[in-house]
């Protein structure tokens, strides 16, 4: 178990569920919490259950003030599940934190994940008067529970049949005040942990909430539901619904390694992330898509911008919307923005800003200015809550998690899905693409997590390989052509911050107008080379830098036997991925190698230096 890595999917919210024999769960669940606040932090909820009553306590902010404010340690019980949120649907609020009821105020739901068939669950719920009281998708689970209940099924069949009507992604935890000595727990793509103590049993989303406590542990699979209760763990799977027996195994990890699920750093384990975290970033329901290309197209002037990755983000949806729904935008890095763009915009003008964070003062300085003049603002972010959330007219979730390494990777690729889809979405509503082309191109666009999947497994040997053979090398130059430019210049960013090599990144057709002065036997240049219809041209360019001695190392598809033969090094794709969305699988060995390199260089990738996650000054 020491070296194994856990399979990590959903990264967002952390949950925590408790049984005791004897004494309060309270504080020992608010110190799990506390190992889990890595896993997000805008609001906490907990709820215990004592003499067949529900108790709750929760409200926004990070686990101190909440603490500070109520006194989480002051809840009467043995039993109880606590939530840390990460919020996706529904801005962090009071009401929005978990716990989550049923009407009746019996059945308390923790969850972790985004179900996506909510807003058609809850419209049935609703007439059959259930009452709401928050925005968030995970509140029709407690609804759909006390439903099963009223119509005389027990605590775990109700679960059962209520993860049966789940479309989307959750680990859940429920706690009902008629079943004073049961939790239920169930997961679907989030993770769910169980551990097995002297005298108390555990659930959570991730390791660490309970390593102090107990190192025997046993993962919940695909579609499992658990009952726990002192005496015994029941594993169901939710589909078949037959009985699954499994051993616990013993966690040998250190609180640090769990954390970071078995990866040596955050930034590794973000990387292997991303195909959980693009399929979380489709999750955001189509209306939003709908609304921001009328928007869109609708509009006189639009503008993309944003910092750093967040920029080159931007120039990928750019490019895409150019493409494909013939959209004429600007793409400006967001510190440049008020220079002169803003004087152009008015009340016809759209400014769409990205932002992980929400919080680069840059990039809320253009969308300021930009409001001051009466422009739209569209932002795309991973922090509901945010100042870009609280500044734009529509926001869109990019649903990524907590990124914690400094350098963006999971969320870089989020935003690019984002902008993808927009682009579709906008290709349709302007009649540019038919109704079977763009159902085509939303099956590529999820179709791309698995392609990921199979580049981490089959290039990441290759990938470090490279890294160890270059690690030496003073200088890198990134060429890629079209769209691929985007991805080339990504990749310089990633390895100029972590891993500190001053490199440069060129479309490649501008680099015999003055890059190439720079190429000497051995200079290692790195083409970003797709099937696409740029790849007779770049040929062309791989053969003028061989001509005067560098280093090919090609990122190319599976068989491109024409580019293979004459690069010295290569690192191959799946194939077929549509040009638009390479970005999103093509930056991933120009990750990795950054990535490689510092750590062979002997650097924390997770920390560079002179660097901060949020830039929050001018
Ligand atoms: O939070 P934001 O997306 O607004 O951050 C923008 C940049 O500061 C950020 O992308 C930065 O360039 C990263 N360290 C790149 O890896």
């Amino acid at each position: 178990m020491a070296f194994l890595r856990l399979d990590v999917s959903q990264i967002m919210c952390g949950i925590f569920g408790c049984i005791l024999k004897s004494g309060d769960v309270a504080p020992l669940m608010r110190q799990a919490l506390e190992r889990l606040e890595y896993r997000g932090y805008d609001s906490v909820g907990e709820a215990t259950v004592q003499s067949n009553k529900l108790f709750i306590k929760k409200d926004k902010g990070k686990i101190s003030e909440v603490h500070a404010a109520v006194n989480l340690d002051d809840m009467p019980g043995s039993i109880g599940i606590a939530h840390t949120r990460w919020a996706t649907h529904g801005a962090p609020s009071k009401v929005n934190a978990h716990p989550h009821t049923d009407c009746d105020n019996k059945v308390a739901v923790i969850h972790n994940g985004i179900i996506e068939n909510f807003l058609e669950l809850r419209e049935k719920l609703e007439h059959s008067s259930h009452i709401f009281k928050s925005r968030t998708d995970s509140e029709v689970v407690p609804h759909l529970i006390e439903e099963q209940l009223r119509n005389g099924s027990d605590l775990l069949e109700a679960v059962i049949e209520t993860v049966r009507k789940l479309k989307g992604a959750y680990a859940i935890v429920v706690l009902c005040s008629s079943y004073p000595d049961t939790i239920v727990c169930a997961r679907k793509e989030s993770p769910l942990v169980i551990g097995i103590g002297k005298d108390a049993v555990y659930c959570a989303s991730d390791i660490p909430a309970f390593l102090p406590l107990t190192n025997k542990a046993l993962l919940l699979e695909e579609n499992e539901v658990a009952l726990l209760t002192l005496s015994k763990v029941e594993i169901t799977n939710s589909e078949t619904g037959e009985v699954v027996s499994r051993a616990p195994f013993e966690v040998t990890w250190t609180r640090q390694a769990a954390e970071k699920s078995g990866y040596d750093y955050f930034m590794l384990k973000e990387i292997y992330e991303q195909p959980q975290a693009i399929r979380n970033a489709l999750r955001t329901q189509r209306i939003y898509y709908d609304l921001v290309a009328s928007r869109i197209d609708s509009a006189d002037v639009v503008y993309f911008t944003g910092c750093g990755t967040a920029y080159h983000a931007c120039l990928a949806g750019a490019y895409s919307m150019a493409k494909l729904a013939g959209l004429r935008s600007n793409v400006v890095i967001a510190s440049e923005f008020n220079q002169v763009h803003t004087n152009l915009l008015d009340k016809k003008s759209i400014v769409v800003a990205l932002s992980q964070s929400g919080e680069t003062m840059d990039t809320l300085n253009a969308v300021r200015e930009a409001r001051a003049r009466g422009a739209s603002i569209v932002s795309v972010t991973n922090v509901m809550g945010s100042t870009v959330t609280r500044l734009s007219d529509v926001y869109v979730g990019q649903n990524s998690g907590p990124e914690i390494g400094v350098a963006a990777t999971k969320t870089f690729t989020a935003q690019v899905t984002v902008l993808t889809r927009l682009a579709i979405v906008l290709s349709k509503k302007r009649g540019r693409t038919s109704s079977a082309d763009t159902e085509n191109l939303l099956e590529k666009l999820a179709q791309v997590p698995d392609a990921i999947t199979s580049i981490l497994k089959q290039q990441d040997d290759k990938v470090r390989e490279v890294a160890r053979k270059c690690k030496n090398l003073p200088s890198f130059c990134f060429l890629g052509r079209g769209i691929s430019e985007v991805t080339a210049i990504e990749g310089r960013l990633k390895l100029l911050e972590i891993a500190y090599v001053p490199s440069l990144a060129y479309a490649a057709g501008e680099s015999k107008h003055g890059f190439i002065a720079m190429v000497e036997p051995g200079y290692p240049v790195i083409f970003v080379a797709p099937n696409d219809e740029t790849h007779s041209k770049i040929i062309g360019n791989i053969m003028e830098m061989k001509a005067r001695g560098a280093h090919i190392i090609s990122i190319v598809e599976e068989g491109d036997e024409q580019i293979k033969s004459i690069s010295d090094d290569f690192i191959e794709m799946p194939r077929g991925i549509p040009g638009i969305m390479t970005p999103l699988a093509f930056v991933v060995p120009l990750q990795l190698l950054a990535y490689y390199v510092a750590v062979e260089k002997g650097h924390d990738p997770d920390h560079p230096r002179n660097l901060a996650k949020s830039v929050t000054v001018e």
